[in-house]
């Protein structure tokens, strides 16, 4: 567990055991693919922000248990489906489900979650901000994707494609699970607008931290594969960067649009975008959104899960994994 989630140890545990509870069925390959990601670890990010949220506002734990729930629930489904997309074998330090059962499985079993996710927020029918919203983050989630495989290999593409691609991928479920939590205790307006705003600043900043690890990280450390985007042709937000400084950019644009690299070619794209400042740049971004976070905080009542959010904010921009 991340330290500064500390406070809300005992809610997370509940949160882990109401996990196992959910996934576990008759059957038993079901039960074991699920748990092989679930053991793996994670950082639970997602409930621990859906339970910090709603300590604004008439925290209700049996409330928000299956809401917290579903949220890893969504995203572990994303994960699973995502590891076949990049056939990655390795996410939190393990093989993924991919890697072990292969992709027909991993298929079924990312559904298999996500439809689990929608049984427990069946439970919030008087409160139907929560499916609106994660139905239509789920939508979002979907589109960004596709959006990014259509926009693979194309050094054309700016910033702005990136930013619109990265909230619909990540920013909103993580903008979401932090809002969700307050709605689900009742809040009102003035307390879940700017918990959204924080959970946005912080996902954007998320998505960012991961492109720039994907490129730079310790792959031990972080636990999956890095220099994936690049050998698939995503173009993360330090490739925009130097493909727009670089001294060498046309030569970097030839080898960033070049399907099949090999072990050097990687190596030459990586020394040039890192040569040309964007990482630093790339973290310039990470700051903004991270500011932008603790900005929405402010509008908060001044309690100390207020500090934890902080805390949480400040981790983004400095995490390794
Ligand atoms: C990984 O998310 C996928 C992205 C949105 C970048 P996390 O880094 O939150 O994954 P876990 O749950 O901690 O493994
Ligand atoms: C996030 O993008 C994908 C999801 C939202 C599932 P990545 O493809 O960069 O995530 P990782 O790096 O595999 O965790
Ligand atoms: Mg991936
Ligand atoms: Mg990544």
């Amino acid at each position: 567990m991340l330290e500064f989630f500390e406070d809300i140890a005992k809610e997370l545990q509940m949160v882990e055991k109401e996990l196992s509870v959910v996934v576990e069925t008759p059957n038993p390959l079901l039960t074991e693919t699920s748990m092989h990601l679930l053991n793996a670890g994670g950082k639970r990010l997602r409930p621990a922000l859906c339970l910090l949220g709603a300590k604004f506002y008439k925290f209700d734990l049996q409330r928000l248990l299956p809401l917290a729930t579903a949220l890893e629930l969504i995203h572990m489904a994303t994960l699973v489906h995502d590891d076949v997309v990049d056939a990655s074998l390795t996410r939190r330090g393990n093989p993924t489900v991919k890697a072990m059962w292969g992709n027909k499985i991993s298929t079924h079993i990312g559904s298999y979650l996500f439809g689990k996710s929608l049984i427990l927020l069946a439970r919030y029918e008087t409160t139907p901000l929560i499916s609106i919203a994660l139905a239509d983050t789920s939508v979002n989630m979907g589109e960004g994707e596709i959006q990014q495989i259509a926009a693979s290999f194309d050094v054309k593409q700016n910033l702005k494609d990136y930013l619109y691609r990265i909230n619909r991928k990540t920013a909103m479920l993580i903008a979401s699970s932090t809002q969700l939590g307050a709605v689900a205790c009742g809040a009102p307006k003035s307390i879940y607008y700017p918990l959204y705003r924080y959970g946005h600043g912080v996902g954007m900043a998320f998505q960012i931290t991961d492109d720039i690890l994907d490129m730079v990280a310790d792959q031990r450390e972080l636990g999956k594969p890095i220099g994936s985007d690049l050998r698939q042709g995503i173009i993360t937000l330090p490739v925009i960067y130097a493909l727009g400084s670089a001294r060498q950019k046309d030569r970097l644009k030839e080898l960033v649009a070049k399907h099949e690299k090999d072990e050097d070619e990687m190596q030459e794209a990586i020394s040039i975008i890192t040569g040309s400042g964007a990482i630093e740049h790339s973290f310039e971004l990470v700051g903004k959104y991270i500011g932008k976070a603790k900005q929405a905080l402010r509008e908060l009542p001044d309690i100390p899960t207020r500090l934890t959010l902080n805390l949480a904010a400040d981790f983004v921009g400095i995490r390794k994994y």
